[in-house]
């Protein structure tokens, strides 16, 4: 019993898009937020050797700098593994517009202390507000995608959907951007460069209150349909909303009917622990891959090859990062995404090896920087096409209704985890590994691209039940979901799981 999904095409009104827009901001702030540190990281050393001279009278020593450079850079993903786990509980009490206007506080505290943590001569002030930002945008990972997932007709939500990674690599070119020395990237303007993420919190704050609480909220968890009907009204710019009421309330059903799965549960049955496992390596294939070594400390890196203007190099990196994020979003109901998840991993790999190979030989062959700068496009390149994108939503496509909003809890704690790792130990790595430290996020790879070939179903064009049918059956537990198929012939948005994380 298959729905049609084209019978009658939803319109996607101005109105739509405006709320659409409104979102995106939260992801925007994400992807601002993490490639911003990447270009003013000599001035910030500075200021920290500066700070510590004023203070104890003599500098840090190199090792101590770098601990405290790399704390604020990795701060930020402990602050996004509090956030992006307290998204479920946020919105269940909030709902989610009043969730994302709340979670604006956070970020321009976090902005305006990171703003005047020079005037105050305080470090402490970057590594806090860089706290503060992150549980800022571990909520927007989880707020902007839920948000944008309800408010869009069923037809259009992967398109839609996929708008969060756009807004993530947007965001962080523009950071590249004004990083530049000549802009924002300057000895007297980083603290300006860090405290703009305030603008964008105010920006939403304005236009949220013009948005509609998400017609799903109102109907399944408030239980509000008069209320429910009226956003959805706006949102479609037709009277005619009935086919999306019912599909909600069908939603909903179905809702009560699965059991709620906790956590534990994920990994005690049978039945979850091949999805979950796969969700989670999928996750940790996303940041282990090392794309936030390049995102965070690409500059430096150039700068090691030899490449005499890094930080154009590091911009030229962000535009190739947007180009390959549009190529994937056309590819991905194409290809597949197992076979665009292997393809970026393999592309990664061989990106990785050059990477090492002009690090290792830059010093002795100048020409060779070059070959680094064309070695972390593909790397970039590479991780678009597959593994930048895909590990967010496939998520939601591996688990039904039930156990769904427990594996986004799970599988997003994972990720801003290893994100966490990789921010902290890289530059260590790289002071005891030299030239050689992509060998080890080369052997990662690998792995994972073994794993993927082995362990990871296609899960294009199936539906919910057939992927679970197909994880039940390996798990010899052939069962019966009593949830009627929904066709999935759209990659199905992490908005789809209105509950909390239990
Ligand atoms: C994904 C990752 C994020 C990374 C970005 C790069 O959104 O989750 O950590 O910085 O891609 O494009």
């Amino acid at each position: 019993m298959e729905r049609i999904e084209d019978e009658k095409p939803k319109k996607v009104t101005l109105y739509l898009i405006y709320c659409v827009a409104t979102a995106v901001i939260g992801s925007l702030q994400f992807g601002y937020n993490t490639g911003v540190i990447n270009a003013p990281e000599q001035k910030l050393r500075n200021f920290f050797h500066n700070v510590s001279v004023e203070r104890y009278d003599e500098p840090f020593s190199q090792g101590t700098n770098t601990m405290v450079f790399s704390f604020s850079v990795a701060i930020f993903s402990v602050g996004g593994m509090i956030g992006s786990f307290c998204v479920g509980a946020m919105v269940n009490r909030f709902g989610r517009r009043k969730s994302m206007l709340l979670s604006n506080i956070l970020a321009v505290i976090g902005g305006v202390l990171m703003g005047l943590s020079a005037l105050s001569r305080s470090f402490e002030m970057v590594i806090i507000g860089r706290f503060v930002i992150g549980v800022f945008c571990g909520l927007c990972t989880g707020l902007t995608p839920m948000y944008v997932g309800e408010i869009t007709p069923t037809t259009v939500r992967g398109a839609f959907g996929t708008l969060h990674q756009l807004g993530v690599v947007i965001g962080i070119l523009v950071a590249q951007i004004f990083g530049l020395e000549s802009l924002l990237g300057s000895a007297e303007l980083w603290p300006l460069l860090l405290a703009l993420t305030t603008l964008p919190a105010v920006l939403q704050t304005i236009m949220l209150p013009f948005c509609p609480e998400s017609p799903r909220y109102l109907l399944i968890v408030l239980k509000q349909e008069e209320e429910a009907r009226k956003a959805l009204v706006r949102l479609r710019g037709t009277e005619d909303v009935e086919e999306d009421m019912q599909e909600m309330r069908e939603e909903g059903m179905k809702m009560s009917m699965e059991k709620k799965v906790t956590i534990l549960e994920l990994f005690r049955s049978p039945l979850y622990r091949q999805p979950i496992i796969i969700a989670i390596v999928l996750q940790l294939s996303q940041q282990l891959s090392g794309i936030n070594a390049v995102f965070y400390y690409s500059t430096g890196i150039f700068e090691s090859a030899g490449v005499s203007q890094p930080i154009y190099a590091t911009i030229g990196a962000g535009v190739v990062n947007t180009v390959f994020t549009v190529v994937s979003l056309f590819l991905v109901e194409r290809a597949g995404r197992r076979t665009l998840h292997l393809i970026g991993l393999a592309g990664m790999a061989i990106s990785a090896l050059f990477m090492t190979l002009s690090l290792a030989l830059g010093a002795t062959y100048p020409s060779l920087s070059y070959m680094a700068i064309v070695a972390v496009f593909g790397f970039v390149a590479s991780f678009e096409m597959g593994p930048g994108p895909i590990p967010w939503f496939i998520v939601a496509e591996l688990f039904s209704q039930g156990p769904r909003p427990a594996a986004m809890a799970v599988s997003g704690l994972s990720n801003w985890t290893a994100n966490f790792l990789v921010g902290l130990t890289f530059r260590k790595l790289e002071e005891l590994c030299g030239p050689y430290v992509f060998i080890i996020f080369m052997i990662f790879l690998i792995f994972f691209f073994i794993f993927t070939y082995l362990r990871v179903p296609e899960t294009k064009g199936r539906t919910f039940d057939d992927i679970a049918q197909g994880f039940a059956t390996s798990a010899g537990k052939p069962t019966h979901s009593p949830v009627p198929p929904v066709t999935n012939s759209v990659p199905v948005n992490i908005g789809a799981a209105p509950t909390s994380p239990t």
